[in-house]
């Protein structure tokens, strides 16, 4: 099996510090990966460069990379969809700033989609305003589920386990089911205290409410108030917007959601249509929710307790996105009515692509294996 993968605004940082993710088997395992570069003709001649290097790199399981300006090469019968490419925010602009230009992109992206695409296609947004970027793609891909569409949280999401770990002096990678809420914005809300834990030299999960529970003030102010803003920090030092935690928090978002899954118990954050008003927020919106990741699927993990502290960051950020998909329906001329929930049977998928089992971190095997 060939997973088909197609990267739009290839040619920019992030993706630079993408490709070879996805082409080293960092993300899909020893499966077979053929990449297809969508970028806009000014951009072609440096991914001819680009190109030439995934090719010095020798990457075993790299079997073509093709580069195009036009969706509907990139995106035909392709398995796996990031949309990375947008205007991108530049010093002094709030993320929102790029609603105008990036909902026609994402709208044409979306239709391209629509067209071409395989019925099970996965498609991760990454350019911003994601959220609302994410719903515009899936409202004009009507025929591929909603469940197949998410935006990236995930790199929220690893901003809030770096900032406790440093605050706790423990590894990264100790700290567990933090949750970005909501909207890839200033509004999200990180929350550790709702269902963090961080796993302890002898295995015990103490959870951070209790290890940061003389820090409260800072979980609940400065911590949270860093996180909504880091990605503007970064452009504010680099001049330019994060690129490699970017690239490595879309693939380790990809790698969870359609390959290794999420470990029993622990959930990471993404953004996805929300269709069945999980946590009392407003359906049809793309809201960033705690998800567990099994069989190439996401789940929002339900049931957790939320205070009148959290419930208020919700409504904050929820009544962001409610903004953004009014001011998104009206430049694509759609109605803010919510998408209808759509799933696809495994036997009408035009790809030939069915889920496989449960894969494990160690086993590595994807969750789209061809019929074909
Ligand atoms: C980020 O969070 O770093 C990116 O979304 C870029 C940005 O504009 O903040």
């Amino acid at each position: 099996m060939v997973i088909r993968v197609a990267l739009s605004g290839a040619a920019g940082n992030i993706g630079y510090a993408l490709l070879p993710l996805l082409a080293s088997g960092y993300v899909f395992g020893s499966n077979a990966v053929e990449l297809r570069l969508l970028e806009i003709p000014q951009a072609v001649g440096s991914l001819t460069g680009t190109k030439m290097e995934l090719m010095d790199c020798s990457f075993p399981c790299l079997t073509d990379v093709i580069i195009t300006t036009d969706p509907l090469v990139a995106f035909n019968n392709a398995d796996v969809i990031i949309l990375v490419g947008g205007m991108p925010r530049r010093k002094g602009m709030a993320r929102k700033d790029l609603i105008q230009a990036n909902t026609k992109i994402f709208s044409s992206m979306g239709k391209a989609i629509e067209e071409v695409a395989s019925s099970n296609v996965k498609v991760l947004v990454v350019a911003n305003p994601a959220n609302t970027n994410c719903l515009v793609a899936l409202t004009e891909a009507s025929k591929i589920p909603t469940k197949n569409f998410c935006a990236l949280t995930y790199l929220d999401h690893q901003r809030a386990k770096g900032q406790i770990a440093t605050r706790l002096g423990v590894s990264a990678n100790s700290i567990k089911n933090v949750t970005i809420w909501g909207n890839h914005s200033e509004t999200q809300y990180p929350d550790v205290l709702s269902g963090g834990y961080c796993v302890v030299k002898d295995g015990t999960k103490v959870p951070l409410s209790e290890m940061l529970a003389n820090d409260i003030d800072w979980a609940t102010t400065d911590f949270i108030y860093d996180v909504q803003n880091r990605g503007k920090a970064v452009i504010e030092a680099r001049g330019l917007s994060s690129a490699m935690s970017a690239a490595q928090a879309t693939a380790d978002c990809l790698r969870k959601w359609l390959v290794t899954g999420t470990k029993t118990g622990e959930t990471v954050s993404m953004a996805v249509y929300n269709d069945q008003g999980y946590y009392g927020v407003k359906e049809g919106i793309v809201f960033s929710f705690p998800c567990e990741c099994r069989n190439g699927e996401w789940f929002v993990k339900e049931g957790l307790q939320l205070s009148d502290f959290s419930r208020n960051k919700l409504n904050i950020t929820e009544a962001e996105l409610v903004e953004e998909m009014a001011a998104a329906h009206e430049l694509i001329g759609t109605s803010p009515a919510p998408v209808k929930i759509r799933t696809v049977s495994m036997s009408t998928c035009s790809s030939g692509l069915s889920l496989a089992t449960t894969a494990t971190e160690s086993d590595m095997s994807v969750c789209l294996t061809s019929r074909m």
